[in-house]
């Protein structure tokens, strides 16, 4: 049974980015396939009050149930209100769509806004991929995120090896001929914990950590010459905090060399054209640092309460950070 995202008290980006992008600020596009990192997110929402974006990937609608999720996001502005944001502004977003089948079938489950991503297709596939996503979607009062250039790293299912940066001259042409909402660039950043290898970086000569490359402001630059006040998006943007990953290998995990995009450079792309920044890696790596110390200190525990709580807090922590110190939407949705 279909049902429109406007029934769950969701709303789209339209009013959201148009804000951010005047005010010089993004918004958080948080993922998550689980009730304690929905419940963190709407917590950290909420008592900032900051628009947010639930940002779900196929992998992850499969994994928590295209059913379920409906319900979740609805119960998520229920959920939001009854913690006192009278007005919560809540997006539920499909990261990285595939096909256009995908999207249709997320817009007819309340989704009120979708990423069409044809990032990986040849420029004109691409176009004609996003357009029908942006018919369709539009017809539905659903905004559409297109792609142009490819991240480094894994994009979803498709997995790109090298990063191509997204070409300045072609943003015109692709936004006027899809119509889409808003764009996703790539300037370097990327999707996962391993965003650079030890050989791309420099490293801090004081505490021997890894110092990646600054990204290509000046592509971000260039693009928002071109097209003044167009929304832009930001994937792969997850920092990955030195501190949660020392926890996780302290406590017996192994991720050596994880290294992720300075906040500094996050803060200051939100300022720009950046209007929605993605965040995934690092609420798996708060939600696997907590649990880790908590089973490593507490080896008798095992009612998931017992380390679901901690995660729960710890994530929380972490959106209630990115909001408040890098993004800067905190306040936007009072
Ligand atoms: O960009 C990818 C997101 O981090 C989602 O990852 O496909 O493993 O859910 P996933
Ligand atoms: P991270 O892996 O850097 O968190 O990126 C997430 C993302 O871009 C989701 O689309
Ligand atoms: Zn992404």
């Amino acid at each position: 049974m279909s049902v429109s995202y406007k029934e769950l008290g969701l709303v789209n980006t339209k009013e959201m980015f148009a804000k951010a992008v005047a005010g010089g600020y993004a918004i958080p596009a948080f993922n998550f396939n689980n009730m304690e990192q929905l419940q963190a997110i709407v917590m950290a929402a909420a008592e900032t009050k900051s628009p947010v974006i639930l940002q779900v990937s196929k992998g992850a609608r499969k994994y928590a149930n295209a059913t379920l999720l409906r319900y979740m996001a609805e119960g998520a502005v229920a959920y939001a209100k009854e913690l006192g944001w009278e007005k919560p502004q809540i997006c539920l977003h499909l990261d990285h769509g595939d096909a256009f089948e995908t999207c249709k079938s997320c817009i007819d489950t309340g989704f009120s806004s979708v990423m069409i991503d044809g990032s990986h297709l040849p420029y004109e596939e691409n176009i004609a991929l996003t357009k029908q996503v942006v018919e369709y979607a539009h017809a539905h009062d659903v905004t559409v995120e297109a792609e142009l250039g490819v991240l480094a790293g894994v994009e979803d299912e498709v997995s790109a090896a090298e990063s191509h940066y997204t070409k300045p001259e072609e943003v015109i042409d692709f936004a006027t001929r899809t119509g889409c909402d808003s764009l996703a660039i790539s300037i370097g950043t990327s999707h996962g914990a391993y965003k650079f290898t030890p050989e791309q970086c420099t490293r801090d000569p004081k505490t021997g950590k890894l110092v990646p490359p600054p990204l290509a402001f000046d592509i971000l630059h260039e693009i928002e010459k071109k097209l003044p006040g167009f929304p832009i998006v930001l994937h792969g943007s997850s920092s990955v905090p030195q501190d949660e990953v020392d926890t996780i290998n302290a406590h017996g995990g192994k991720l050596p060399d994880a290294v992720g995009i300075p906040e500094e450079q996050l803060r200051e792309a939100s300022k720009s054209a950046v209007c929605k920044i993605n965040i995934d890696s690092d609420s798996r790596l708060a939600m696997t640092a907590a649990i880790r110390k908590h089973f490593d200190e507490n080896p008798g525990h095992f009612d998931p309460r017992q380390y679901l709580t901690p995660a729960r807090e710890n994530m929380k922590k972490m959106y209630v950070h990115k909001i408040m110190n890098v993004l800067g939407s905190d306040g936007k949705a009072a």
